[in-house]
Parts: structure tokens; C-alpha cells; sequence
């Protein structure tokens, strides 16, 4: 019998639907046993957020403070052939009870050793979050067998805004009679998910390793790398802007609320000016960075590839 864990967590419920998809190969499998773990964090996340909640939320979650879980159901000494980690991304970082859960004593035994598969439901942004994931798997001794990255509908500049909305009014849209489109990833993309299910079914029924081919040919993640400069960016402010934010107060305290307040017009001041700035500086430069581009393009996308 193959033994197959999946690690998932959800607030709307989208990525509960992808992991669905995802496993149902494996679930009507006769001889595959899968065990589904749903993080529950002690103190659940808000959903929708209130606005001053959800940005006082990324210093911790960029920094990996980990919320206390409640127990995971599955024991320290189960032995799993696959790892699946659904997680989604909050502020160019895996989310916050993903990172809590691998770092919880439980997670260093499990995966230990195993091929792990990640799979991603966010908005469009996942570079710097799988990277993170990447350096986490390896500190756990885990590898990366495949990722998949399911990625909003919208596009990069529609989901801007339809995103956001649904996470602090907690309606998916469309809003503004449709000016702004639906937020939330294509219920094609979810239904065609199962597709990487049956290959990894497959692998196990036949005995065969669960290396980097895994998940190959199967347009497992597209890598937009219009974003590479702007998530890089963007990750090197939170990381700032957090450690400033962690030093004034603890998550929730008044002291951190001017600060707020200041990062807030910050953020809008730079994707108004810093953004379109990048744009256009990459249009220029596009004949010499095509071969830099190329490299780490490849680098994002291993180990499934586009
Ligand atoms: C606090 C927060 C921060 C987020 N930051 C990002 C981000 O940096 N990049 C991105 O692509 N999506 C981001 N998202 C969208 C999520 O990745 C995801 O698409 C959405 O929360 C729905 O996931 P669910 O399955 O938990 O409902 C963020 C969502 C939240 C709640």
C-alpha cells in the first residue's frame, strides 16, 4: 500500500478545491492511502480581513513567526512515500500556517528523506514564496519532487485589484459591474488539476521513483518574469519594513499603527512610481538581461518546468 500525505489549509475554500482535484486520482486509488492533514491555527486568521489586520499581518508572516497549531492528527512516526504541502501565498511568502507547520517538531520526521510535492493557489506572485519553501525543504533534508502554481484568472494587473477586494470584503466579484473581474483562480485551471494526480498515481503503481521528472510536460507552473524584479523588490521591503514594524511593538499593538499608517502611503507611493519605473527599465534592457532572464526563469520553474 503507498501512503501519501497532504498537508492543506484554506480560508475561501479555493485551494481546499485544488487539493480536491488535485488527490481525487489518488483518493480512488485502491491501493493508495491518503492522509489529509488541515492545519487549524489556534487563533484563526480573520476572513474577510479587516484592512489594518491584514497589513499588520506580513512582518510576522514574512519573518516566519510561527501561530501556534492546533495538534496535527497524523503522528510523528507515520511513514509517508509523498509529501503534498498545499499552500497559498501571503505576502511573497508561503502562509503562515504552512510555515508554522514546518516548523513544528512533527514536520522534521515526516519529511525527512521524502519527495515532497508543492502545490500553489495564489494570486500571481509565488517566486519568492517557493523559494522560501525551497530553503525550508532542504533544512527539513526533504526533496522537491514537483510544483504546481495555480494563479488567479484576472491577470497580473486586474487581480491587483479584484484580489485584495475579495480578501477584505470577502466577495469574490466581479465588482464595479465587471470593470473588475472575478477574483480567484479558473474553475478550468482547478478541474484540470487532477491531470497531475493520475501521473503521480501512475509513478506509485508502478513502482517508480518519485525524482524531478515527477511532474514534467504537464504545464505544471508558468513563470511570468515580468515579476522576477518586482517580487525580489518587494520581498527586500517587507523584510525591512518588518523588521522595523517587529522591533516598534508585537502584531496588533498601538505602537505599530503610525508606522502602519506611514508604510501604507509608502506602498502606494511605490507602486505608482517604482513599478512603472521597473517596467519601462526593463523594456530598455531587455536585449542584455534576455540570457540572465532565461536562467532564472529555468531556476523558478525547476523541478516540474513550464
Ligand atoms: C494576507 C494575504 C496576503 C496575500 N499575499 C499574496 C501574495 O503576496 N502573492 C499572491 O500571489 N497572492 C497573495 N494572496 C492571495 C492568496 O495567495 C490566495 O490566493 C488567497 O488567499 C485565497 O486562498 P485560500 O485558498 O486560502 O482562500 C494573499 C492573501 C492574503 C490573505
Amino acid at each position: 500500500m503507498n501512503k501519501v500525505l497532504v498537508v492543506h489549509y484554506s480560508q475561501t475554500g479555493q485551494l481546499d478545491s485544488i487539493t480536491k482535484q488535485f488527490t481525487q486520482p489518488l483518493v480512488s486509488a485502491p491501493d493508495i492511502e491518503v492522509t489529509f492533514e488541515n492545519l487549524c491555527p489556534e487563533q484563526p486568521f480573520p476572513f474577510p480581513w479587516p484592512f489594518l489586520t491584514f497589513l499588520d499581518t506580513f512582518p510576522e508572516c514574512v519573518y516566519r513567526d510561527p501561530p501556534a497549531l492546533k495538534e496535527p492528527i497524523v503522528s510523528a512516526d507515520d511513514d509517508f512515500d509523498l509529501v503534498v504541502l498545499a499552500y497559498q501565498v501571503w505576502f511573497l511568502s508561503p502562509s503562515m500556517p504552512m510555515t508554522a507547520f514546518l516548523q513544528h517538531p512533527r514536520a522534521a520526521s515526516l519529511l525527512k528523506d521524502k519527495p515532497v510535492v508543492t502545490l500553489i493557489g495564489c494570486r500571481n506572485m509565488w517566486l519568492m514564496a517557493q523559494e522560501d519553501m525551497k530553503q525550508m525543504l532542504d533544512g527539513l533534508g526533504a526533496r522537491l519532487a514537483g510544483n504546481v502554481a495555480l494563479v488567479d484568472e484576472a491577470g497580473s494587473f486586474l487581480s491587483f485589484f479584484a484580489t485584495p477586494l475579495w480578501m477584505l470584503t470577502g466577495r469574490q466579484g466581479p465588482f464595479l459591474g465587471g470593470r473588475i473581474p472575478r477574483a480567484g483562480v479558473s474553475q478550468r485551471d482547478i478541474t484540470g488539476c487532477d491531470r497531475f494526480g493520475i501521473r503521480i498515481r501512475e509513478r506509485l503503481q508502478a513502482g517508480n521513483a518519485l525524482d524531478e521528472t515527477l511532474l514534467r510536460g504537464l504545464h505544471a507552473v508558468t513563470v511570468d518574469d515580468r515579476l522576477i524584479s518586482s517580487e525580489r523588490t518587494g520581498k527586500r521591503a517587507f523584510r525591512l519594513w518588518g523588521r522595523l514594524l517587529r522591533a516598534v511593538g508585537p502584531a496588533g499593538s498601538w505602537q505599530r499603527r503610525p508606522v502602519l499608517a506611514f508604510y501604507s502611503v509608502f506602498l502606494i507611493a511605490m507602486i505608482l512610481t517604482v513599478v512603472p519605473l521597473g517596467v519601462l527599465v526593463r523594456k530598455i534592457t531587455a536585449p542584455l538581461t534576455r540570457k540572465r532572464i532565461a536562467h532564472l526563469r529555468a531556476r523558478f520553474a525547476a523541478p516540474s518546468g513550464e
